[in-house]
């Protein structure tokens, strides 16, 4: 019994081994230039892998960096794989497009061996159906190529050491439902999911538009014993060409393992860009002759009211569709049409009016299919400056975090004019909810600091979480929206601009606004995250004093609170309300009081970065330590924010200047409300 026991744990010990050894597993949502080998044309732009350049005759591929092991070491045992991704050929409207992409793999890097064209990047004429290729591959082809036995212009083929299929299906899928067989077009530019998976000689192929959920019955199932042609290290990719047929083709997101054949769950398939080319001119198409005709007999027949109508969206759609300008095709995805907002919004009605921004008004809308958002219209840019914002909305739209509103669209109505569609937040702003009368919809202490965990969380996510630095520069409660669940969300990116890291930011005009704008940036119009910071610190003292930065015959909202401070009664800065409710943590709120003054402390050197900021909203999070830095420093920056004699700790995030003297209470608070007010005029300056 015992020694039967010692046998089954030696060997699951054994297994366990093996699987650590042997097993590969990983997803990839934003392709970075580690995350993948390129060869040939092969480029990752805005965190897609994009395989073929819009040129004849290119070749792309792109391969996992290291080998994988796809055979147990020395025997005939396929290791069991799973693997899905996000494709896209994007077609380009001056040719036809083609040929296609193919899931491969492959013994050796590089691109040596193979041809564009028909031959996708895989094969040349020459190795063609050599066993000592070891090449497996799934082929999503959109050319019938005679030569290959292809079977249609948009099949999906099962390929080994060739490039006629072993097994081939027309691309599509079954629907769960029962329906029959959907055919895909591949190549239209939209995204679609695969999913491959193998085991015991047993292989399935499904695919499906992006978005659904996986149909039951695969596209594709065959037997494959892969022994003879996998080596027991393989490397896994993706390898595409053009020809004179010319595409984009593109991978958006890729997941892979030998163990969980659920893993492809990890992939993110919302908020993807499309690709499709936008539609003919109307005037071009076949059906418009035939409209017209019928239109002019309907004008003799109907009232003329109806073909008043009838010529107005005519000209409107006309004139839309020549405002399209070469360079926004760049900016491609996101892009939606105005007709699509037009029907969300019932026609920009006033009784879907939510809110009125400092650009013009906020919708609401209900996109088909049922999702809610939120439409914003934004006027007055110049030409430039409209193309160096829509090439920032198209970045912000891949900005993706929970606490950051989504931007699922834009568009361009006419000359100078935006409009932006943003998720919809079911519970509007924060500064209704602070400044409401309604007591019943009153937040507490803890969902303030939730809220305000929410923002920091974000402001670091923009800062620091992404590969370009950005910042978004008019941090206020206004621009912080709840969602249904109630988690805050910092919305409105129409003012950020993207900075790389390391490089200075700087801009040529001030914005903001006044009350959260930090002194330097009044006195030299530079942003910074430093900026950025003092903002955030002005909201947490709005969010939990309950009271407006500026306020006409009050003190400033800051001076208030270090006033309180100094009389320690820092507990008294708590909304009234929020207070006779009782049941909150007294240190709690005086620590993120303290934090919020060390975050609007006039000098841009002494604030905490947002990764500080969080930190000590959230305790110790072992994800955001970031091991190098100095501990101490947070402690000591606690320690100093609970005493009474509030010092600010000069320098202390910075160890390279050591801090002389620490200043007075009143001298700081002097400096402090003096700079406050000196930001304050001059800022009302430029507002005049
Ligand atoms: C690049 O992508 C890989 C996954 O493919 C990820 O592990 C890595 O953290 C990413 N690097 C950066 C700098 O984002
Ligand atoms: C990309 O394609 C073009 C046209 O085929 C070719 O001239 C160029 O060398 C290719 N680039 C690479 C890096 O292979
Ligand atoms: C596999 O076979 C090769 C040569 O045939 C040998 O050198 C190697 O040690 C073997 N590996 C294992 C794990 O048996
Ligand atoms: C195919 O590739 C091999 C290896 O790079 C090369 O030797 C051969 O000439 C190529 N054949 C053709 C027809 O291009
Ligand atoms: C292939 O699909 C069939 C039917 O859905 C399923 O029974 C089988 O387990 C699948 N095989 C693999 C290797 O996933
Ligand atoms: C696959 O083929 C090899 C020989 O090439 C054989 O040893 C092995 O049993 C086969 N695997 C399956 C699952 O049929
Ligand atoms: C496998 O494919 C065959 C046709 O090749 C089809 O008849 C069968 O229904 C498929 N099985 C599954 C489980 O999809
Ligand atoms: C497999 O991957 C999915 C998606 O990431 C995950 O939810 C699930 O827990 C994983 N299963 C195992 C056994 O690791």
């Amino acid at each position: 019994m015992n020694g039967q026991r010692l046998l089954l744990l030696l060997l699951s010990f054994l297994l366990l081994l093996f699987r650590q050894i042997s097993a590969t597993d990983f997803v990839i949502n934003r392709f970075n230039s580690s995350s993948v080998l390129l060869y040939g044309n092969a480029t990752i732009e805005s965190h897609i892998l994009t395989l073929t350049k819009d040129s004849t005759f290119s070749i792309g591929r792109a391969l996992y960096p290291t080998k994988i092991a796809a055979k147990k070491p020395n025997s005939s045992y396929v290791l069991p794989f799973s693997t899905s991704f996000i494709f896209a050929m994007a077609p380009n409207k001056l040719y036809n497009p083609g040929h296609g992409i193919v899931f491969l793999f492959v013994p050796k890097t590089g691109i040596d061996g193979t041809a564009a064209s028909q031959n996708l990047g895989l094969l040349n004429l020459t190795n063609l159906g050599n066993p000592d290729d070891h090449l497996f591959g799934v082929e999503f082809d959109v050319f019938k190529n005679e030569e290959f036995k292809d079977i249609s212009d948009s099949h999906v083929g099962i390929d080994i050491n060739s490039l006629v299929s072993d097994f081939a299906h027309d691309a599509g899928y079954w629907p769960d439902d029962g329906q029959p067989f959907k055919t895909v077009k591949m190549n239209n530019g939209k995204t679609y999911q695969v999913w491959i998976d193998y085991a015991d000689s047993r292989i399935n192929v499904t695919m499906a538009p992006t978005g659904m959920k996986r149909p039951k019955q695969p596209l594709l199932n065959a037997t494959v014993n892969l022994s003879q042609v996998f080596q027991d290290e393989m490397y896994v990719g993706f390898t595409s060409s053009t020809g004179q047929l010319v595409q984009s083709h593109k991978i958006l997101a890729w997941s892979y393992s030998n163990t969980n054949f659920s893993l492809s769950e990890a992939l993110i398939t919302n908020g993807l860009p499309s690709f499709e080319l936008p539609k003919e001119p109307i005037f071009k198409q076949k059906g418009f002759i035939v409209g017209v005709t019928v239109g002019v007999v309907l004008v003799f027949i109907l009232t003329s009211l109806s073909s008043f109508v009838l010529v107005k969206i005519y000209l409107r759609r006309k004139r839309e569709r020549e405002e399209m300008e070469e360079w926004e095709l760049e900016y491609w995805p996101h892009r939606m049409t105005y007709q699509e907002i037009e029907a969300a919004t019932k026609d920009f009605s006033e009784e879907n009016v939510i809110g009125i921004g400092g650009n013009g008004k906020v919708y609401k809308g209900t996109l088909v299919g049922g999702a809610e958002v939120a439409v914003k219209r934004i006027s007055h840019q110049n030409s430039e400056g409209m193309r160096e914002f829509v090439s920032e909305v198209s970045s912000l739209g891949r900005l993706k975090h929970r606490n950051l509103v989504g931007l699922r669209g834009w568009c361009k109505k006419e000359k100078g004019s935006f409009i932006l569609v943003y998720d919809y937040m079911e519970n509007g702003s924060l500064d209704e909810r602070i400044f409401l009368r309604d007591n019943s919809k009153l937040l507490s202490c803890e969902e303030r600091i939730r809220i305000l965990k929410d923002v920091a969380s974000a402001l670091f996510y923009l800062h620091e979480g992404w590969e370009s630095k950005v910042l978004h520069r008019d941090i206020k409660a206004s621009n912080v929206l709840l969602d249904k669940d109630m988690n805050a969300r910092l919305g409105d990116f129409g003012l950020a601009r993207m900075h790389d890291h390391n490089q200075m930011a700087a801009t040529t005009h001030v914005v903001g606004t006044i009350g959260y704008m930090a002194p330097e940036l009044i006195k030299s119009g530079k942003s910074s995250t430093q900026t950025d910071v003092f903002s955030f610190g002005i909201l947490i003292l709005e969010v939990l004093c309950g009271r407006t930065p500026i306020d006409e015959g009050k003190p400033l909202l800051v001076d208030w609170v270090l006033e309180l401070l100094r009389l320690d009664e820092l507990i008294n800065a708590l909304d009234e309300r929020v207070k006779a409710n009782g049941g909150f943590n007294e240190e709690e709120v005086e620590r993120v009081l303290h934090l919020g003054l060390l975050c609007a402390h006039p000098d841009p050197n002494v604030r905490p970065t947002m990764r500080q900021v969080v930190k000590l909203l959230e305790g110790k999070n072992p994800e955001l330590v970031d091991e190098s830095e100095d501990e101490d420093s947070e402690l000591y920056l606690l320690d100093k924010m609970k005493t009474r004699n509030f010092r600010w700790p000069d320098m202390s995030f910075s160890s390279s200047s050591q801090s002389q003297s620490h200043p007075t209470f009143d001298e700081i608070r002097e400096g402090l409300s003096s700079s406050m007010t000196i930001s304050w005029s001059k800022s009302m300056a430029v507002g005049r």
